[in-house]
């Protein structure tokens, strides 16, 4: 797995399509996508342009998308991974992952959101982790994923997966970001020999509201002096300090100069004493963004819901 992938979320449409040509174009091999993006069938027409034409070869890339919560029942995972390859136009996904733990249902037939009339998340209470996660299994065997994993899982819920498998998930995609550096996390992880993945590595500045104890993480003082004292980006530094801590990170960026500067992170490196610093800044549980709640209204309520405890 690339250390440096393109997020996409978010990503649609000619922007999409722009985006990932430059991503490819500034060295790019990494894409990481999902079924609920929206974008499976733009990043497949990129992906296809420059695979006919001869520019790139298909082991050259490394190509992730997740499953969708309204799939999370065993019998419907190879149909929708079935549904995503055909819009990636690929044979094969280089990583599979299951997007969230918790289980929910379709509105209709002609709308796949999971949401009532009143905007409540539709629940499926019968999320039966293991069966999905075999059903994973055997699309590897179909030859489907090269490799499966998990997001958003909590270290409990990985456990279980564990003791059921029969092939190892490679993967755990989690938000990990200087303020949610996820100690405890990666630890059941590297006992595990899963790797992590860092979504949101520059904390999702568009999203939080800084304070002035907790400023936007690329305006914060610590980063900003590290960056202007090696001659970087503060996204470098906070990129750079994840992969110096054995983190593929997948920042997404729709401006073809931030594209390229978020791939640019190995011509330099953070010193012990630099890495102390940000390390510092870690603020835990708290520094975390995404629990879910604000875009699944009532996911709380499920079994599965990840952030039942603490990690
Ligand atoms: P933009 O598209 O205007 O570049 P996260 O993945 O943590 O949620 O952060 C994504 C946001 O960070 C994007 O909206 C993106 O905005 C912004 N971003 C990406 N790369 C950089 C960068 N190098 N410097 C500043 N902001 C960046």
């Amino acid at each position: 797995m690339p250390m440096v992938g393109l997020g996409t979320y978010q990503g649609r449409d000619d922007e999409m399509r722009r985006v990932l040509k430059w991503a490819l174009e500034s060295g790019y091999r990494h894409i990481d996508t999902a079924a609920v993006y929206q974008n499976e069938a733009e990043i497949g027409d990129v992906l296809h342009e420059w695979l006919s034409s001869g520019c790139i070869a298909r082991e050259e890339l490394f190509v992730v998308t997740k499953m969708p919560a309204i799939a999370n029942r065993a019998g419907d995972v190879g149909r929708f991974l079935q549904k995503s390859l055909a819009k990636l136009r690929l044979s094969y996904v280089d990583l599979y992952l299951i997007h969230i733990p918790v289980g929910m249902k379709a509105n209709s037939d002609d709308d796949d959101r999971p949401f009532d009339s009143q905007g409540n998340c539709l629940l499926d209470f019968d999320t039966d982790l293991e069966g999905v996660y075999k059903a994973l299994e055997e699309q590897v065997d179909a030859g489907k994923a090269k490799a499966i994993g998990l997001s958003n899982f909590n270290s409990k819920q990985i456990e279980r997966i564990f003791k059921v498998c029969r092939i190892k998930p490679a993967n755990l995609q989690v938000e990990v970001h200087v303020y949610h550096q996820q100690k405890a996390l990666r630890e059941v992880c590297r006992d595990f020999g899963i790797s992590i993945c860092a979504y949101s590595p520059l904390g999702a500045p568009y999203t939080v509201k800084g304070s002035d104890e907790y400023p936007i993480l690329l305006q914060h003082p610590v980063v900003t002096s590290l960056a202007k004292r090696l001659g970087r980006t503060p996204a470098q530094v906070l990129l750079r300090f994840l992969i110096q801590n054995q983190m593929p990170v997948i920042p997404r960026s729709t401006n073809q100069e931030r594209v390229k500067e978020n791939f640019q992170l190995f011509d330099f490196e953070l010193s012990k004493e630099d890495m102390a610093s940000l390390e510092a800044l870690d603020r835990k549980g708290d520094g975390r963004i995404y629990d879910f709640k604000e875009i699944f209204k009532g996911i709380e309520k499920h079994p599965e819901w990840t952030f039942r405890i603490p990690y």
